[in-house]
């Protein structure tokens, strides 16, 4: 992902997310050393999806993944995540987390066949309000 995304970005994240992220966020992570962001494109370089990360201390933390309404289900939010954890493994991670909503059944489920496990609820983690499940993995 580069600065010149963040408008594809942005407008997925305002399409797919209750409370997205501001543009501002996008712009800062794309700066900072420790992130790691991808964005997928199909045959027409049309963007089809996206995640980010960081790594810091040996730890991987999965910030914010999404692919459109209609390419989901086809495998690519699993690919995105997989290329986010090569990254991370060379950069040394073992220890792998992220946040999600508790009714977000679609990435709870991608992340559970990643390999991730519910570790705990952290409520309120959400600016309306709402619970998130912590998971995580072991990197290997
Ligand atoms: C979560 C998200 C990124 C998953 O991307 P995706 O490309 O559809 O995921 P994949 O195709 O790799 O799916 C992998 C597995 O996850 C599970 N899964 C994905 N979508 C699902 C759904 N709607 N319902 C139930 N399980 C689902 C399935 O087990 C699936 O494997 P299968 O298709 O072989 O059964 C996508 O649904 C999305 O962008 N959602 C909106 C944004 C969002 O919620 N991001 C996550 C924030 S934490």
């Amino acid at each position: 992902m580069h600065l010149d995304d963040i408008d594809k970005v942005y407008a997925l994240e305002v399409e797919l997310f209750p409370n997205p992220w501001p543009r501002s966020f996008f712009e800062h992570d794309l700066v900072a050393k420790k992130t790691i962001a991808f964005i997928i494109e199909c045959e027409e370089k049309k963007m089809i999806g996206y995640s980010l990360a960081s790594c810091h201390d040996g730890k991987f933390h999965i910030t914010n993944i999404a692919v459109t309404k209609e390419c989901q289900r086809k495998g690519f939010g699993t690919e995105l995540v997989h290329r986010l954890e090569r990254i991370a493994l060379d950069r040394g991670c073992t220890y792998a987390y992220l946040e999600v909503r508790t009714d977000n059944i679609a990435a709870i489920k991608m992340y559970e066949g990643l390999g991730y496990a519910i570790a705990r609820r952290h409520k309120l983690y959400y600016i309306n309000g709402d619970d998130a499940y912590v998971m995580e993995k072991e990197l290997r």
